[in-house]
């Protein structure tokens, strides 16, 4: 990043330690996964693992294929603080710095390090899916990391970050919805749970954005439409089963077909987020920034024309066997 937008991180400092941190819970207000699982300390223990089951019994294997790629995507989080933590203008010199950017970096992984935990698990006691399988594949995924072509740039990371959030926000609330629908009440709590702590993630990383807006208007929209250009991927895309090399997109086909994340989730995450950094009416820009002003104003309805193609051919989809669930049979 150059020098006078490093300066900008290192100027926002202040802002940071009481704008920013304020969407960080004290430990001891925040839930941990054993709030949500039988209690192997309990005498009820067994019995309330068979109950889990039972539920899971209930739910279809799509659903527990698109659980595990939630699961596998929160289980990758040591590739999200390799990420954040060296970036220019906000970087942990000694991973226990000070700076309100590296307290934060810090603590939201500690937050989200719950999430990988409960919903692991919570799979692991359903008895639903093969789990040396799900977890070679975290392996997997950790071992390679991710491209979020984000570069060393933290302006395109926040971008990132506040699409992210969001998307996580939306897929597990989607996800609950149906665990609900399903009859399991208990999974459905875990789920939005797990959400209402990803819209948390979403407010702060979108505040950043909202603020370089202002003092940034130019950088910030010609970061908004280079990542718009690239198209943001899940960071889980590396992933791999060690034997479907479209593993990835396959899941996705689910996910999509299930209503968990959509096209048009996408397309609803990129309107509001240019409605939230008032995108069209930003003022005072460069003509390259007026270029991509326009270029992110007309890409919602464009979005919007694929995913109704996307939703066509999803329709002739084929059905194929996935490992994580001992290689049964799903439609994608
Ligand atoms: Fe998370």
């Amino acid at each position: 990043m150059p020098p006078e937008k490093i300066e900008i991180f290192k100027s926002m400092k202040d802002w940071a330690e009481k704008n920013l941190l304020v969407h960080l819970k004290p430990v001891e207000n925040c839930w941990q996964p054993q709030d949500f699982l039988p209690d192997a300390a309990s005498d009820g223990f067994e019995e309330q693992v068979r109950e889990l089951g039972v539920r899971a019994r209930e739910i279809p294997d799509d659903y527990f294929i698109s659980l595990v790629g939630s699961m596998i995507t929160e289980e990758a989080l040591p590739t999200y603080q390799t990420k954040l933590n060296p970036m220019d203008g906000l970087r942990d010199e000694t991973a226990s710095s000070l700076t309100p950017w590296a307290i934060w970096i810090k603590a939201w992984t500690a937050e989200e390090n719950r999430h990988g935990d409960l919903l692991n698990k919570y799979l692991y006691l359903s008895g639903r899916v093969d789990m040396k399988q799900i977890e070679k594949m975290i392996q997997y995924l950790i071992g390679a990391g991710m491209d979020s072509q984000t570069e060393n740039n933290a302006y395109l990371t926040f971008i990132y970050t506040s699409f992210q959030e969001r998307v996580t926000s939306i897929s597990h609330g989607s996800t609950g919805r149906l665990a609900k629908a399903h009859g399991d009440m208990k999974l459905a709590q875990i789920c939005s749970t797990i959400a209402s702590d990803e819209k948390r993630y979403e407010a702060a990383y979108t505040k950043i954005m909202d603020k370089l807006f202002v003092i940034d208007p130019d950088g910030a929209v010609l970061a908004l439409a280079d990542m718009m250009r690239k198209r943001i991927t899940m960071p889980s895309h590396l992933m791999y089963d060690g034997c479907d090399d479209s593993i990835y997109s396959h899941l996705s086909a689910v996910v999509q077909r299930l209503g968990v994340y959509t096209a048009k989730d996408y397309a609803d995450v990129l309107e509001f987020l240019v409605g939230r950094w008032k995108v069209k009416n930003l003022t005072g820009l460069s003509a390259e920034g007026r270029r991509a002003q326009d270029c992110v104003c007309c890409l919602v309805p464009k979005i919007r024309m694929l995913e109704e193609k996307a939703s066509e051919r999803a329709k002739e989809a084929p059905t194929i066997p996935f490992s994580w669930i001992y290689d049964r049979q799903v439609k994608l």
